[in-house]
């Protein structure tokens, strides 16, 4: 359990910005200062002394859901690995692995993957990469901070800043191609825009095998799920989380379910990510190397609730920066193809749980919320 510090405090000492953390609060008006910095969380401890800083009350989560919290599991359990080690050679049965990946997203809805074949180097250049982006001088950075959705590049802290009802201890740079089905390499920071790209093409490739193996786990044809969902619509966030002073009054990302086909993760090696399985957190511990697979809501969707989309979040911590890379597979907003449970699964006992929508359907209605509300319910038949 946490030890709960009251959230009245000192005044605190945040320089070139003034913002309450007492109880009673212009909410607005505060989110608004800390986004017209343009220089995020990161920004903040920038600009303060060690020990000086306290967490400002737009990213306090309210005493009533800290309570509430669920306890984290300290057994040593983990999300299940599967090794790719072996694919497509002989000697090993690819029905092994898909075994494997069916008995994960269905009950776990997360797993890890070792032996993807994507180089360490690459992985590390990544890892490196994110991390030059929000260290680089301040100036250079804010020419990307934006909340222009039209856009393809931009960076910020939490996209859905002013919608949620708590701020997340963590800032990020997103490339989205979701709208367009590609983009323009110039556009990419130049200072991490080689590791980008190298990466990028890399777990792409891995994200259609993925396909492929999922494909053949509900049973379907092995181009099933690649042809339905366009691996050229992604969302690619580089996450930084910065070291937090008082980690038990905040969190690096919420509780929530991924708006995706299928996300697939690089972290670090400081760990933080949360998994909720029979009723509690459970830690998923870095792995050196090892990529994260998760079901997002869309694939539970089409797959009828045969695949869980998982509730995940990540804690703040005192040590840090945490760095992690994620991939969301999404499809593409611009077509005019419906989404909904898959009609080959379906049968006298295995009823169509959800309605058939279009990806922009889909996505308006995700980004008209905040993000820790799922939006599957909303499509329920
Ligand atoms: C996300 C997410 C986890 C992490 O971006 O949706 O859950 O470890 N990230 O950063
Ligand atoms: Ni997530």
């Amino acid at each position: 359990m946490f030890n709960f510090i009251p959230i009245t405090k000192p005044k605190q000492k945040l320089v070139n910005i003034k913002m309450s953390n007492q109880t009673s609060y212009d909410r607005t008006k505060d989110l608004k200062a800390f986004d017209e910095r343009k220089n995020g969380v990161k920004g903040l401890l920038d600009e303060t002394k060690t020990g000086e800083i306290h967490v400002p009350n737009i990213f306090v989560r309210p005493l009533e859901d800290r309570l509430k919290d669920l306890t984290t599991c300290h057994e040593n359990i983990t999300i299940p690995i599967i090794d790719l080690t072996h694919f497509n050679q002989d000697g090993y049965s690819k029905p092994e692995i898909v075994k494997e990946m069916l008995s994960a997203s269905e009950t776990w809805g997360f797993f890890q993957v070792v032996n993807h074949g994507i180089p360490m180097e690459v992985l590390d250049n990544m890892i490196e990469g994110t991390r030059m982006f929000h260290e680089q001088d301040n100036e250079v950075k804010k020419q990307f901070y934006s909340r222009d959705s039209s856009k393809v590049v931009t960076y910020n802290t939490n996209y859905d800043l002013y919608k949620s009802k708590v701020a997340n201890w963590r800032d990020s740079l997103s490339v989205s191609t979701l709208k367009t089905g590609s983009f323009d390499p110039q556009e990419l920071p130049s200072i991490c825009r080689e590791a980008i790209l190298e990466f990028l093409k890399h777990i792409i490739k891995l994200g259609d095998l993925i396909l492929e193996l999922l494909s053949l786990a509900l049973g379907l044809q092995p181009t099933h799920l690649g042809k339905l969902i366009t691996s050229q619509a992604w969302t690619f966030l580089c996450h930084y989380y910065p070291s937090c002073p008082e980690p038990e009054l905040t969190l690096g990302n919420s509780k929530h379910t991924d708006a995706s086909f299928i996300t697939l993760l690089l972290q670090d090696h400081i760990g933080g990510l949360q998994v909720l399985h029979d009723n509690q957190w459970v830690n998923v511990t870095p792995r050196p190397g090892a990529l994260i697979v998760n079901v997002g809501d869309l694939l539970q969707i089409i797959s009828n609730d045969k695949f869980k989309s998982v509730s995940h979040r990540v804690i703040a911590q005192t040590i840090g920066p945490r760095i992690s890379i994620a991939l969301f597979l999404r499809g593409l907003f611009t077509s005019t193809k419906k989404y909904g449970p898959i009609k080959e699964l379906l049968s006298e006992e295995n009823q169509q749980i959800y309605k058939d929508f279009t990806i922009e359907e889909f996505f308006n209605s995700f980004f008209s919320r905040p993000g820790y509300q799922s939006g599957r319910d909303y499509f329920k038949l």
